[in-house]
């Protein structure tokens, strides 16, 4: 009894990982009766039917298969469970090599494989080809085949070459001729990065709040903001992403995964090369904000990875919500179990939040009485927990700004100009330490952050009298680094300290 066998390369994803899965296809003739196809290797639904989406693409493409035969398609390793459509290609190129007739001369070992089929034969696009190009080079390999939607992101990937024929019958014209001739899609040069955001320039006054984002943006610190309605939060917020310094190729890659492995990258994308900025509503579900699913995805606290998580109206969500944030936020990475075994997605993130300082929004307002009573504003404030809070290093307080400084003509400082010191400073974090002041571990706190004698007495002395956590401690620490690093200075002094402690407003005893 003839039997042959196939073995190609493909790519499972595991969180935001990419791993090499190989596919094995075998024919048998069969004794007696007809064929059947067996698949085996964890395969989740929609693997299973890549059977019949394959059977017909190979078919429409004129690369028939005996009805007749039996077939086994086993992915390995077959403890790891594959899932979704992108095993398409590589089980159709494996049967195509083992046809009797017309069938395509041996695979490529150096390939990988990752696409959907059409019924028609076309090359379709899947989440997660970053991820599968980057296993593919890890793994020694020196091509890949995907859909002409998923060339310009597997060609971030430096070392590989990227092949992307629109269909099946082109794929196995190349294949005949061998794939090493066949064409390759370039890497196009990156288009820069946009900045045609909303100006800070705009922004009247609010000369304390702006210092702050400037402060935020160049450490990665997280951020509250608390005033009336009106007095500029939101306004304030949709501009710090403009201040955020460029994130590195790395960082870029990084982001451009997690995005490619939620679906969220439209065709054509290679490196996403700005800092994301996630805004979810308030009635977004734990899932949605920290991922999650029978098929897990990035929730936005990844999504955010390397950029902003923005919580307008922070006491709108629901308190359970919000804790779940608290791990992430403090790993920079978040691990959801399933079935035997746990995924990890990153959540390197800012998070930056605005809130009114009770429910009717007008507590310590100059002019408007608040009409609240005082355990209605307990009520509202401690919808976000003090471990949240804890978290959060700037606490800044959004005033409404007087009639007079609204009508100010004269042009404040540009989101451009304070984007450049930012960049400096964000420039000095990384030669020093390699990560931005807001991502020091403990350990590497100590080694980079030593404050003046004075500047170090007082903030002991603000710990003590605010009653404030150890992570305050440390977090107060960074702060004071990034204000250095702002001014160009080599170690926090007192100022910088002081001014540190004073973004801390909610830590403060009220009255
Ligand atoms: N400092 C300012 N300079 C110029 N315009 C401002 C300023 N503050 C507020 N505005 C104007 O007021 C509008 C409302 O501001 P914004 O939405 O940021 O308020 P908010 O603090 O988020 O209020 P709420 O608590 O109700 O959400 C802005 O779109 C802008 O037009
Ligand atoms: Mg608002």
């Amino acid at each position: 009894m003839p039997m042959e066998l196939a073995r190609l390369h493909a790519a499972g994803i595991e969180g935001v990982e990419g791993y090499l899965v190989t596919v094995e296809v075998s024919r048998a003739e069969p004794v007696g009766g007809t064929g059947r196809t067996t698949l085996v290797g964890l395969p989740d639904a929609a693997v299973r039917e890549s059977i019949d989406r394959v059977t017909t693409a190979l078919f429409a493409s004129h690369l028939r298969h005996r009805p007749t035969d039996h077939l086994t398609i086993n992915l390995a390793p077959a403890d790891r469970r594959k899932e979704g459509p992108s095993f398409d290609l590589a089980i159709a190129v494996g049967l195509a090599t083992t046809l009797t007739d017309n069938a395509i001369p041996g695979v490529p070992a150096d390939a990988l494989f990752s696409a959907e089929l059409g019924l028609d034969g076309a090359l379709r696009p899947v989440r997660g080809v970053l991820s599968a190009a980057l296993a593919a080079r890890a793994a020694g390999l020196t091509r890949i085949v995907v859909a002409p939607a998923n060339a310009q992101e597997a060609a971030v990937v430096d070392g590989l070459a990227v092949h992307a024929p629109e269909n099946l019958a082109e794929l196995a014209r190349w294949l005949r001729v061998g794939l090493r001739a066949a064409p390759t899609t370039p890497l196009l040069p990156a288009t820069a990065p946009l900045s045609d955001g909303p100006d800070l320039a705009e922004v009247r006054g609010q000369e304390h709040a702006k210092r702050a984002l400037a402060v935020a943006a160049a450490g990665g610190h997280n951020l509250l903001m608390i005033g009336p309605p009106g007095s500029g939060k939101t306004m304030l917020a949709r501009r710090l992403a403009g201040l955020l310094p460029e994130p590195t190729l790395d960082e870029a890659l990084e982001v451009t995964r997690v995005h490619s492995i939620a679906g969220l990258l439209q065709g054509g994308i290679g490196l996403l090369r700005s800092r994301p900025f996630r805004s979810p509503h308030h009635n977004v579900s734990s899932v949605g904000l920290i991922g999650g699913g029978s098929i897990p995805r990035p929730g936005e606290v990844s999504l955010a990875h390397h950029g902003v998580l923005f919580l307008d109206e922070l006491p709108e969500f629901p308190r359970t919500v919000l804790e779940m944030l608290r791990q992430p936020l403090e790993d920079g990475h978040l691990t959801i179990s399933r079935g035997g075994g746990r995924l990890r997605f990153p959540s390197r993130c800012m998070l930056v939040a605005a809130m009114n300082p009770c429910p009717c929004g007008y507590l310590g307002h100059p002019s408007r009485r608040c009409t609240d009573s005082r355990d209605a504003v307990h009520r509202y404030r401690s919808r976000i927990s003090g471990p949240l809070l804890d978290r959060i290093d700037l606490h800044l307080e959004v005033p409404a700004q007087r009639p007079d400084v609204l009508a100010q003509t004269a042009p404040g400082e540009t989101t451009a100009q304070v984007r450049s010191r930012v960049g400096a400073a964000r420039g000095r974090m990384l030669a020093r330490q390699g990560c931005a002041n807001a991502a020091l571990s403990a350990g590497s706190l100590r080694r980079h952050v030593k404050p003046s004698a004075e500047a170090l007495t007082l903030l002991t002395q603000a710990v003590d009298e605010l009653g404030l956590s150890a992570r305050a401690f440390d977090r107060i620490l960074k702060v004071s680094r990034t204000i250095a690093d702002l001014d160009g200075r080599d170690q926090p002094g007192l100022d910088d300290v002081s001014e540190a402690i004073g973004y801390r407003v909610l830590d403060r005893p009220a009255g």
